[in-house]
């Protein structure tokens, strides 16, 4: 199993309580009573939750432990039925995704969203203008965002390249490879530049030399200074490259912890690790 991490967020996470609500040295993100039910049935239901800065925190948990549910309240893109959360020391709390994401908030889908009809180059461009929310009279006044356009052109340029994408810049997304839309999708994500990126399995149904090539990039990304949430049920992949990893059972925080002690503590074995029956399978993406 790979070392844990050596980064300066794994020293700061180093003193924390390895206890459920813990609080962090300098969190980003701040989340207080957060729940939502389906009927009868509490999807989430978190007490208090931190996530530090310029970390790599995992979200781990059996399936239908709610960590889709909890990134989707997070990030704008479901309606919370009660909590408060806070982002970069701002109540963000029930804002919808695309004012996140201009502030600096964007995540990825557990099942891809790449549009298949547009290129690559095109679904990167369209990353930009969705997380701003354009609006259609903006939309009509050209000249007011021809500037954009033009920047949007160059940043999406620069992540093709960084993302080994370049070569299928004109290709139609519904060509490319399972792993290779992630990475698209990853590359759409970054192209607002966001502080913090929440990904929602993104290495799921990933090739494994894809797989580990994405995790560089996550990890690279922190190294840059960004703070990264993501959702994995690899316990390999979340050993090597997280600096704390909080497991959700039924809605709720049960444990949080350095990697080597999230792998051994009893709940998470309990709730988690002792029922994983090797990789889930390859989900289809859409
Ligand atoms: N839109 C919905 N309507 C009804 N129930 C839902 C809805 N979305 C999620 N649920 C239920 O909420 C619970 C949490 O689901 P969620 O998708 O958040 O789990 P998860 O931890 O992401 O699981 P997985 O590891 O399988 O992706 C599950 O019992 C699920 O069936
Ligand atoms: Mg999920």
């Amino acid at each position: 199993m790979p070392a844990e991490s050596q980064a300066p967020a794994a020293t700061a996470l180093s003193t924390v309580a390895p206890e459920p609500g813990a609080a962090k040295p300098d969190p980003i993100l701040v989340a207080d009573g957060v729940t939502r039910s389906f009927g009868g049935l509490h999807a989430v239901a978190v007490d208090h939750l931190e996530l530090q800065r310029g970390a790599i925190t995992a979200l781990i948990g059996p399936n239908g432990a709610g960590k889709t549910t909890l990134f989707n309240l997070l990030t704008g893109f479901d309606r919370a039925g009660s909590g408060t959360w806070t982002f970069d020391g701002a109540k963000v709390s029930q804002l919808p995704a695309y004012r996140l994401a201009r502030r600096g908030m964007v995540r990825t889908f557990q099942l891809t969203k790449a549009l298949a009809r547009l290129t690559v180059l095109e679904n990167l461009q369209l990353g930009a203008t969705e997380q701003r929310g354009e609006r259609m009279y903006a939309a009509l006044m050209r000249p007011l965002w021809r500037g954009q356009e033009a920047d949007n052109r160059v940043r999406a340029e620069e992540l093709l390249e960084r993302f080994k994408l370049d070569h299928l810049r004109d290709a139609h997304a519904g060509t490319l490879s399972g792993g290779q839309r992630k990475l698209l999708e990853l590359a759409r994500a970054l192209m607002v530049r966001p502080s913090m990126l929440m990904l929602d399995e993104p290495m799921a149904g990933v090739n494994p030399a894809l797989a580990q090539s994405l995790l560089e990039h996550i990890v690279e990304l922190r190294d840059e200074g960004m703070t990264v949430c993501f959702v994995e049920h690899d316990m390999d992949m979340v050993m090597g490259t997280s600096d704390w990893v909080v497991c959700l059972a039924e809605g709720q925080v049960i444990a949080e912890g350095t990697p080597r002690a999230i792998s051994t503590n009893s709940q998470v074995v309990d709730a988690y690790l002792g029922k994983q029956h090797g990789t889930p399978p390859a989900e289809e993406s859409s």
